[in-house]
């Protein structure tokens, strides 16, 4: 069985629809920080399979000790945390307690219960703002300024050395990209409230008609002069996850792949990819740039393609063909799709 934490997120519960499609028992750990419970409805509805939820934070030990002993656990993917660059400015102390000690707490009890299989949600801000374009997983990491992506690529510190102390560990971390996209069924996607994201943003100014979306910057040094950003759909995000859950049951050790699509696409792209599925006009205007963005990266993903037998299939047409088919099926009142 494997434990999915944060499994009512939006990463989270696509990869257990993903698990549960092909049959393997999972069980979800969720404290609803970031989430709600009718999540579980949809999974359910979607994957047509029972699974086991839990409410609880992965960060109290007897909570997770006791569902250590009670189920038989041979794997852990994590996603629980917590997951804005600005809001960790605001309370630093709240994302290193969720982050890093919610981490800690959960691969300690996988040691103690001899469960040794362990994949992990980093993120490409672990890159800093040190290198250009593309990003690989060879380059040398400076621990970066903001709490998120410091808490990010404390655990992935962890995580190295822990593997030296214990040889029958073995972990994937992952760094996510920009996940983008939703599930074909229209039923579940990313909140439109998370965050302050492109997508959300482009999203509110479709349903709020007297908003406009900002477009942060329209003078980096990029063809277009918006910012450049690297979109995966999170169904090929959640297939890397999978894949690298079978290479670290045969090999030993941690390891780090990046899961991006490997294109860059700048803001102004992504709102005319939205602009010809929805055949109309996106409301926007330029603002200055926004404090701590780089104004291009996109990844580099051979690593993950040679040992993962992995490489991302949805385009960005589907990325946002998907993002849309969400919104229509869960506000029709706006009929946003035009067939
Ligand atoms: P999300 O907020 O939608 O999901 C996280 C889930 O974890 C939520 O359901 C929340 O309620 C739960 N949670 C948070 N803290 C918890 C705790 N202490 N105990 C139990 N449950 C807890 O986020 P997501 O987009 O699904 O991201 C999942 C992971 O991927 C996060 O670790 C995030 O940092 C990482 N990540 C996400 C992105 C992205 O753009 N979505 C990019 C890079 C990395
Ligand atoms: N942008 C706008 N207007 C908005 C929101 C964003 O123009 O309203 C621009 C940004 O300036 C940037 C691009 O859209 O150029 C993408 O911005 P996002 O906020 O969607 O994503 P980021 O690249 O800043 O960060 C995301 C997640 C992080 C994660 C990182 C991994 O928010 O948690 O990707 O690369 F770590």
């Amino acid at each position: 069985m494997i434990l999915i934490t944060g499994g009512c997120g939006y990463l989270g519960s696509h990869c257990a629809i993903n698990l549960l499609e092909r049959n393997t028992e999972i069980c979800i750990v969720d404290n609803f920080s970031n989430s709600s419970i009718e999540i579980l409805d949809k999974i359910k509805s979607i994957s047509k399979k029972h699974f086991k939820f839990y409410q609880g934070d992965v960060r109290d030990k007897k909570f997770i000790n006791a569902l250590f002993l009670k189920k038989n656990i041979d794997a852990v993917i994590h996603f629980a945390g917590l997951k804005s660059v600005s809001e960790s400015e605001k309370d630093p102390s709240e994302y290193f307690s969720n982050n890093i000690t919610g981490t800690i707490n959960i691969i300690e009890l996988m040691k103690l219960n001899k469960i040794n299989h362990f994949i992990f949600s980093s993120s490409a801000t672990v890159y800093g703002n040190q290198h250009p374009p593309p990003w690989d997983e060879k380059l040398k990491l400076k621990s970066p300024t903001n709490p998120y992506a410091k808490s990010k690529f404390i655990i992935e510190e962890i995580l190295r050395s822990f593997v030296i102390d214990n040889k029958e560990f073995r972990a994937g971390i992952l760094r996510y990209f920009n996940p983008i996209g939703a599930h074909p069924s229209g039923l579940l996607g990313e909140e439109i409230h998370s965050g302050r994201n492109l997508v959300p943003a482009i999203l509110n100014s479709l349903i709020h008609s007297d908003e406009y979306l900002s477009v942060y910057g329209n003078d980096y040094p990029t063809p277009d002069g918006s910012g450049i950003r690297d979109y995966i759909h999170v169904s090929d995000l959640i297939d890397g996850h999978l894949k690298a859950l079978n290479y670290i049951k045969t090999n030993r050790g941690c390891h780090v792949w990046n899961l991006g699509s490997g294109n860059g696409y700048s803001v102004l792209q992504i709102i005319q990819v939205f602009e010809s599925i929805l055949k109309r006009k996106i409301n926007f205007k330029f603002e200055g740039r926004r404090k701590g963005d780089l104004p291009e990266y996109w990844a580099l993903i051979n690593k993950a393609e040679k040992e993962l037998n992995w490489s991302p299939r949805k385009s960005i047409n589907d990325m946002v063909y998907d993002i849309l088919n969400h919104l229509n099926k869960t506000r029709p009142n706006l009929k946003i799709l035009k067939n």
